[in-house]
C-alpha cells in the first residue's frame, strides 16, 4: 500500500475503534423519520421514487442506485472506486481541503484551475506552484520536499487546452515517492480509447493517486466524481466536509449521468468517426489559420486559444463575432495572465465547417 494510503487507512481504523466510522447506507425501504423532506414534495404520489435526494449521502440522500453508479464509472475508467459529488469545484475543494495536511506540500502546477486553488486554500499543507507544464521545474521542487508530496495537475488545461507530458509527470512521481492527483475535467469524452480520458490513454491508472472527473462538459451533465482505492473513497466518506455537508444529488440527475455514460460508451463502440468530429473541427481551424494568429493550444481536447492581448482589444474582437452570431468568450486578465488574453474557442461535434469557415473570416 502507498504509505498516503497506510496514513489514511490508520486514521479510518481509529475512527472505528471510536466508533465513529462513517459509512453509507441504504435506508430507501425504511419508514422516513430523518429525511429533509418536509412536504413530501420529493415523493411522487404512489410513493415509489423520489425526485429529490431528500437528504446528505450519510442521512437520507444514499441509494443502491448512485452507489452502483459509482463503481460502474470507476469500471469504466478502471479505476478501484470512485465517490460522486455535487460539481467539479466542490469535488476539488473537498479533496484538496482534505487529504493534504499539516506538513504535506502540494506542487501545483501554475495554471492549474480555480476549484483545486481553493481547495489547497482551505487545506494545512504547504503548496508551490511550478512552471506550466515543466516537468524539470517540477522535479527542482519535488527534490527540496519530505514527507507526504502531493501533485497536481489537468490533463487537458482549460484556458490554454494544452496537455502535460502525463507520463514524465508521473515517472518524476514515482520517483520521488509523491502522489499524482490528475483533473481530467476537459478530456473526459474527447480524450482516450473509449473517451475515457488522458489518465487511462496513457495506462496510469493504477500510478495516479486519484483523478478527478466532471459530468459538466463533454458528459453534458453536471456532478464529479473522484476516482482512486476504495481506502481514498472511505475516508472521503469519513472527512471530506463538501461530500457530508451537502444534499445527495437527485436521482434524476444520476438517471442522466448513468444515461450520460451510455451514450459515450455507444458513440465510440460505432465504427462512425463522430467522436472525433469535433477534434478535426480544432485541426481544421488550426491549420486554415496558420501561423496568421498566435494560437495556444494541445493536442488533446477541443479548446483553442487565440491571443489578443489588452483587455480592450479582444473585447472588441469578441464582440465582433458576437454580432455575426458566432458566440466566442474573451478570456480577460486577472484569469488569464495580463498579456495574454485572448478568445477561448472550443470545438464541438455539433459545429460545422461552414461555422468554423465564418469564424475564420470574421477573425479575419
Ligand atoms: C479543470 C477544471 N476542473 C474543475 C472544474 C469545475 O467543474 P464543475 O463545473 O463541474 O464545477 C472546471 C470547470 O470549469 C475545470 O475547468
Amino acid at each position: 500500500m502507498q504509505p498516503i494510503l497506510q496514513i489514511l487507512q490508520d486514521k479510518l481504523n481509529k475512527r472505528i475503534e471510536e466508533g465513529l466510522y462513517r459509512e453509507l447506507k441504504d435506508y430507501s425501504e425504511f419508514c422516513d423519520f430523518s429525511s429533509n423532506d418536509y412536504l413530501g414534495f420529493s415523493r411522487d404520489q404512489n410513493k415509489l421514487t423520489h425526485s429529490g435526494s431528500t437528504g446528505s449521502r450519510l442521512i437520507s440522500g444514499n441509494s443502491e442506485d448512485i452507489e452502483r453508479l459509482e463503481s460502474e464509472i470507476a469500471n469504466f475508467h478502471q479505476a478501484e472506486s470512485g465517490l460522486i459529488f455535487n460539481s467539479g469545484y466542490v469535488a476539488n475543494l473537498g479533496l484538496f481541503s482534505t487529504i493534504p495536511n499539516r506538513g504535506d506540500t502540494v506542487l501545483y502546477d501554475e495554471l492549474i484551475h480555480a476549484s483545486i486553488r481553493d481547495g489547497i486554500r482551505l487545506s494545512n499543507a504547504d503548496s508551490f506552484s511550478f512552471k506550466h507544464n515543466d516537468v524539470e521545474h517540477l522535479e527542482g521542487k519535488l527534490s527540496k520536499f519530505k514527507g507526504n508530496v502531493f501533485v497536481v495537475v489537468e490533463s487537458v488545461y482549460s484556458m490554454d487546452g494544452d496537455s502535460p507530458d502525463l507520463l514524465k509527470v508521473s515517472e518524476a512521481c514515482r520517483n520521488f515517492g509523491a502522489n499524482l492527483i490528475v483533473d481530467e475535467a476537459h478530456a473526459v469524452g474527447v480524450v482516450g480509447e473509449k473517451g475515457d480520458g488522458l489518465v487511462a490513454k496513457l495506462h496510469l491508472q493504477r500510478e495516479v493517486f486519484a483523478t478527478v472527473v466532471t459530468f459538466g462538459k463533454a458528459l453534458g451533465s453536471h456532478g464529479a466524481i473522484i476516482l482512486g482505492s476504495e481506502v481514498l473513497r472511505n475516508y472521503l466518506i469519513n472527512y471530506c466536509r463538501s461530500f457530508i455537508y451537502t444534499t445527495a444529488p437527485s436521482p434524476e440527475t444520476i438517471f442522466t449521468i448513468r444515461k450520460q455514460y451510455d451514450k459515450l460508451t455507444k458513440l465510440y463502440a460505432t465504427n462512425s468517426d463522430e467522436h472525433n468530429l469535433a477534434l478535426e473541427l480544432k485541426n481544421f481551424f488550426v491549420s486554415e489559420v496558420g501561423t496568421s494568429r498566435e494560437l495556444i493550444m494541445g493536442d488533446n481536447g477541443c479548446v483553442v486559444s487565440v491571443i489578443i492581448p489588452g483587455i480592450e482589444n479582444v473585447k472588441k474582437v469578441s464582440k465582433n463575432l458576437i454580432s455575426n452570431g458566432l458566440h466566442v468568450k474573451s478570456i480577460l486578465s486577472p484569469t488569464v495572465p495580463k498579456g495574454t488574453e485572448r478568445l477561448r474557442i472550443c470545438f464541438h461535434s455539433f459545429n460545422s465547417v461552414e461555422e468554423v469557415k465564418k469564424l475564420i473570416d470574421c477573425l479575419n
